[in-house]
């Protein structure tokens, strides 16, 4: 079976290429020549584990991955057309955006030939697909198709992994046909007993948001609880474990931190949020999760200025500028919000991220940046652990104490255990213990 991926961003180049590895033939588009090119050079857009590997044995050794700038005449080909193009928050109103998706639909619907399924695997608000399919309807030429709807549930930094060992599989679709059609391009994972979940193309459009927005709810909530543990003395770390051995609650999740970031709970639980709003009704929750988790970075940075009587002249070093490790997304990364308050106060940063510098180069004018960490706490009148990247989970805290100018350290990721730092000399400060 062909299938054709539109859109060569995280989404569509991941699942493409894991499509490949199952063994189908697909077609990755883009309308962007410089990013297909470097891709054709074996340069990645993203750093993502696993991704370089997958890319170099299905576009040079298999063949099985094929790169166009052109919908045609790889769509023709295909029985399943994915869209996976962003679907960005609107400054507006805090929508998603869905300007890309429907140009998309409308250029497919002038270019397909044979009868195929369009699929949506962006994260679109319910009733997107239908509107696909209306828009499609008014330019196609006589030809047959079905939309559905796909969604995703791949984390950065793990992308492969999820694709490969998911939990479960939606599929939202209307005919039987399509359903079939869908059905077969996971069969690879029948072997594994993935669940698929097969129902109709609003609830799967619904599944993603509520999944992303329960997520972020048990994240803000246990930040809120970590603040509670501050002022009476308790341990969150002991509660969030203790709460999830409670097999209805869970124990993925309940990690406190400086708050959620990235390309997706921030974005999608305002899009939600917006769409029951479009529908008359509340999500009420969720937009209480989506202002606790927007002041939580900023009381953090409030919680360190706080700690220095004087505000002048404080060196800072911030370790990790990714929402999270095992990626160099800096979008809506929490250390960097941090990092900004710091510096509207009047500190001054300088930055060490394992990946992620030359994007946060680009964004963050006012930082200095080091090359590693040893660099980037020399002098330093405190030291931030922002993102819980493996190479900062075991520093050499003896070592690192001589170079610093004051032995602090922030961690925002409750990476180390308080009494060993203290131990050392350090000043300790993390979250909720
Ligand atoms: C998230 C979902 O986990 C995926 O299932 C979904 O497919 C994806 O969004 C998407 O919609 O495309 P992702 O944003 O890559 O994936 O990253 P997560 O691992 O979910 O982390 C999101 C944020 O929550 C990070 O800033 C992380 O540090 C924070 N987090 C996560 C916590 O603060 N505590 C936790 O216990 C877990």
């Amino acid at each position: 079976m062909n299938i054709a991926m539109i859109g060569t961003g995280y989404v569509g180049l991941i699942s493409g290429l894991c499509f490949a590895e199952f063994g189908f033939n697909v077609t990755c588009i883009d309308k962007d020549k410089n990013r297909l090119n470097a891709l054709k050079n074996g340069k990645m857009p993203i750093f993502e584990p696993g991704l370089e590997d997958l890319f170099n044995k299905h576009f040079f050794t298999t063949k099985k991955i094929k790169l166009s700038n052109q919908m045609s005449p790889a769509i023709s080909n295909a029985k399943v057309v994915f869209i996976t193009v962003g679907t960005p928050t609107r400054r507006i109103n805090e929508d998603a955006d869905l300007s890309a998706v429907y140009d998309v639909a409308k250029e497919v619907a002038k270019n397909i030939t044979n009868y195929c399924v369009i699929v949506t695997k962006s994260t679109v608000p319910v009733g997107t697909s239908r509107k696909i399919k209306n828009i499609m309807t008014r330019y196609i030429k006589g030809t047959n198709f079905d939309v559905a709807s796909n969604p995703e549930f791949l984390r950065e930094g793990s992308a492969i992994n999820d694709f490969m060992r998911p939990d479960r599989i939606i599929i939202g679709t209307d005919t039987k046909k399509s359903e079939k059609i869908l059905k077969s391009v996971y069969r690879p994972l029948y072997l594994t007993e993935t669940p698929i979940i097969s129902t109709n193309i609003e609830t799967a459009e619904l599944i993603k948001y509520a999944s992303n927005s329960f997520l972020a709810t048990k994240i803000a909530f246990i930040n809120e609880v970590s603040n509670l543990c501050e002022k009476v003395g308790a341990n969150i770390q002991d509660v969030s474990k203790a709460m999830g051995l409670d097999k209805r609650i869970g124990a993925k999740f309940l990690h406190a931190g400086p708050g959620f970031g990235g390309s997706c709970f921030p974005k999608d639980i305002k899009a939600f949020s917006v769409t029951a709003k479009k529908h008359k009704t509340k999500l009420s929750i969720v937009d209480a999760v989506n202002l606790s988790n927007k002041n939580r970075p900023i009381e953090i940075a409030k919680k360190i200025i706080k700690y220095f009587p004087k505000k002048s002249k404080i060196n800072i070093a911030l370790l990790g500028l990714s929402f999270k490790p095992n990626t160099d997304d800096i979008r809506d990364s929490t250390s960097i919000i941090i990092g900004n308050k710091l510096i509207e106060a009047g500190f001054k940063i300088c930055a060490y991220d394992p990946k992620s510098m030359e994007n946060a180069k680009l964004k963050c004018k006012n930082f200095s940046f080091a090359n590693n960490v040893n660099d980037a706490c020399a002098n330093m009148d405190a030291v931030i652990i922002g993102t819980e990247w493996n190479e900062f989970r075991a520093l050499d805290l003896s070592k690192l104490k001589r170079l610093v100018k004051k032995p602090v350290i922030f961690d925002l990721r409750n990476i180390y255990n308080p009494d060993d730092v203290k131990r050392i000399g350090w000043e300790y400060v993390s979250i909720g213990r």
